[in-house]
């Protein structure tokens, strides 16, 4: 029966050197089920038999957006406002200081895999109460993400209520208006935070980094390289210091580490790096 049947190991493997090639990816062997179960309703919309199947509709379909759907079925998206409170803490005790060596009163930020927006937007509401006379400042964030689906959230800036519970209720206030939407009341964020981030589609992995022709001061980059190989980390994470400005922050998920660029950066606290 359509969407019954299970995927087969060959199959498997044709998505999962795709998805490896595509943005580097890499799905251990128990991931068969979780790719079962996340293309099985695609090919039921689709009306296809097998998963081999839409594979071969996925390569063929040259527009690229069938890929899109299934690199956003397969890659998980999960992300909060203020989220790993231990990096938050670490900017309250120390962005004036931070601030006090950028003589041209600049700042660049990149959220590097910034999802549906909750990390590049709690970056700026944090600066914005943190920066001492945030107004003559210069302060931008370049967001980025693979996934149309997730930026286009993020362009939005509307919120359902689960979706705003890790903010503070003052700050929530400020920077948010709350507008009626289909299943009752959203949280839509205000243009003068929105107006200092550019959200753009980028690949972390497959996508030059010689269009970056400004430094980053700080970059975000958490909860994407555990998909990653440790070698596309290791690569990953040597274009990050060749575009970060001198003493530049790196802040990674919980869960992840710099091993292999030791030479690059040294750990400051927990899932905080700083360029060397
Ligand atoms: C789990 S979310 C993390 C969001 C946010 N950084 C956080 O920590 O809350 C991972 C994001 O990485 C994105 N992603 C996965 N592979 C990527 C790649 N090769 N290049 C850019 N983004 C990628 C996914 O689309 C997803 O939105």
């Amino acid at each position: 029966m359509i969407g019954h049947q299970e995927i087969t190991r060959r199959e498997f493997n044709l998505f999962r050197d795709y998805v490896y090639k595509k943005v580097g990816i890499s799905l251990a062997d128990h991931k068969i089920t979780l790719v079962q179960g996340r293309l099985s309703k695609r090919l039921r919309q689709l009306g296809l038999k097998s998963y081999e199947e839409y594979y071969n509709h996925m390569v063929s379909d040259s527009s690229g957006e069938e890929a899109l759907e299934f690199i956003n079925a397969i890659s998980t998206n999960v992300t909060q406002f203020f989220r790993e409170s231990g990096q938050w803490e670490y900017l309250t005790e120390h962005i004036n200081e931070i601030l006090s060596t950028k003589k041209d009163k600049k700042l660049r930020i990149w959220s590097a895999a910034c999802s549906s927006g909750e990390e590049p937007y709690s970056i700026m509401m944090f600066l914005k109460e943190q920066v001492h006379e945030f107004s003559t400042w210069d302060i931008a964030v370049l967001a980025t993400d693979i996934s149309k689906k997730v930026l286009t959230k993020a362009m939005a800036g509307i919120y359902e209520e689960k979706d705003i519970q890790g903010i503070p209720r003052h700050t929530l206030l400020t920077n948010f208006s709350k507008i009626k939407g289909e299943n009752g009341v959203m949280y839509q964020i205000k243009d003068d935070i929105k107006k200092h981030i550019t959200f753009r589609m980028f690949n972390l992995v497959y996508d030059s980094f010689s269009i970056f022709s400004n430094h980053f001061d700080i970059i975000f980059c958490r909860n994407v390289m555990i998909y990653f190989d440790p070698p596309t980390q290791q690569k990953l994470i040597s274009n990050y210091h060749r575009i970060m400005s001198n003493d530049g922050l790196l802040f990674v998920g919980h869960s992840e580490s710099l091993t292999r660029n030791k030479d690059e950066f040294k750990l400051l606290r927990p899932s905080i790096y700083q360029k060397m």
